[in-house]
């Protein structure tokens, strides 16, 4: 199976990456780090313990950045957020108390220490959140970006934010860290932004589908998704799917399993705006074919629908009580 660690800030659609990273056969979550974004940091760090309970998973989780490095623990107050961005989902998790505790409150050593030790150098980290622990992990340590082999990240849009006109969630919550992270030089980077997760979401009837396999992951699951739904005031993507959202950061992971869930991307020099104030937190990308920066990251586009619902389906039908 492919090894990962999920560094997220739970959110309902980290959430269901997360089960569906401990239910599916061909994956093993080997810890949890978590950050600041959705909701602030304590009641991330819940929400993901909760999310671990529900699946019966004893995975480690560490807790991390309770901010962003260099701006307001949240740049607008998250009511204001929550009636403007039809992306955004008021993320306290409709699940019972977690029970278990978390291993640490030291997310960013962990990081460091965990890439540093060989016998993890096949280890994929996935990130689903502001990109600050990854950043502060990568500035301590400047090493790792030799030693975390592959960096898969939800964020950014390519044809527009969520947040602004411009900018997606996660970039611009904190984009410094965003930058710090795109041109540390780590190796392998594919990135899922707005366009690709926005391109397969899920519907009432998809929810029904989930509740049906009747697996506690999956029955939360689809709990969590027509929570999304509801809250989703996109009329475009309604007139186009029928009620539905898009649940993002469960695409990263569904693209370990399956890259072909990823149906047209781009690779080419990638960064993000840090100091202007109309475009701040945007993904930037270089497409001139003349460009002469490297490329740093795999940027995907499309996402095929029906690809992603059969690894839903596998990941969350597994584990029947
Ligand atoms: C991203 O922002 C958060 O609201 C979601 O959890 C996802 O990671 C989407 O823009
Ligand atoms: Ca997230």
């Amino acid at each position: 199976p492919t090894r990962l660690v999920l560094d997220c800030d739970t959110g309902t659609d980290d959430a269901v990456a997360i089960m569906a990273a401990v239910g599916h056969p061909d994956l093993d979550l080997l810890a949890v780090t978590t950050v600041n974004g959705n909701v602030p940091l304590p009641r991330v760090t819940e929400n993901t313990l909760r999310a671990l309970d529900v699946v019966g998973a004893p995975v480690p989780v560490h807790a991390g950045a309770p901010r962003p490095l260099l701006r307001p623990d949240f740049p607008i107050p998250r009511d204001e957020l929550n009636g403007r961005d039809p992306d955004f989902q008021p993320a306290s998790l409709d699940l019972p108390p977690a029970r278990s505790r978390v291993a640490s409150h030291e997310a960013v050593r962990f990081l460091v220490d965990f890439f540093r030790d060989d016998a993890h150098d096949d280890v994929t980290l996935v990130a689903t959140a502001p990109l600050t622990n990854v950043a502060l992990a990568l500035s301590v340590a400047p090493d790792l970006r030799d030693r975390i082999p592959r960096l898969v990240l939800m964020g950014g849009g390519v044809a527009g934010g969520n947040v602004t006109a411009a900018a997606e969630f996660n970039l611009w919550v904190d984009p410094e860290a965003a930058r710090i992270v795109l041109e540390a030089g780590i190796r392998d980077v594919t990135i899922l932004p707005l366009d690709a997760t926005q391109s397969v979401p899920l519907t009432l009837a998809d929810c029904d589908a989930l509740d049906a396999l009747g697996t506690p992951g999956a029955v939360a699951a689809a709990r969590l998704v027509r929570h999304r739904i509801e809250h989703d005031p996109d009329e475009e993507r309604a007139a186009a799917f029928g009620p539905c959202a898009p649940v993002h950061d469960a695409l990263c992971v569904a693209a370990l399993v399956d890259p072909g869930v990823v149906t047209e991307s781009v690779t080419c020099p990638v960064t993000v705006e840090t100091s202007s104030d109309r475009t701040l937190g945007a993904l930037l990308l270089d497409r001139r074919s003349w460009t002469t920066d490297p490329p740093n990251a795999t940027v995907a586009l499309r996402a095929d629908r029906d690809r992603y619902l059969a690894f839903l389906t596998d990941a969350l039908g597994g584990r029947a009580v």
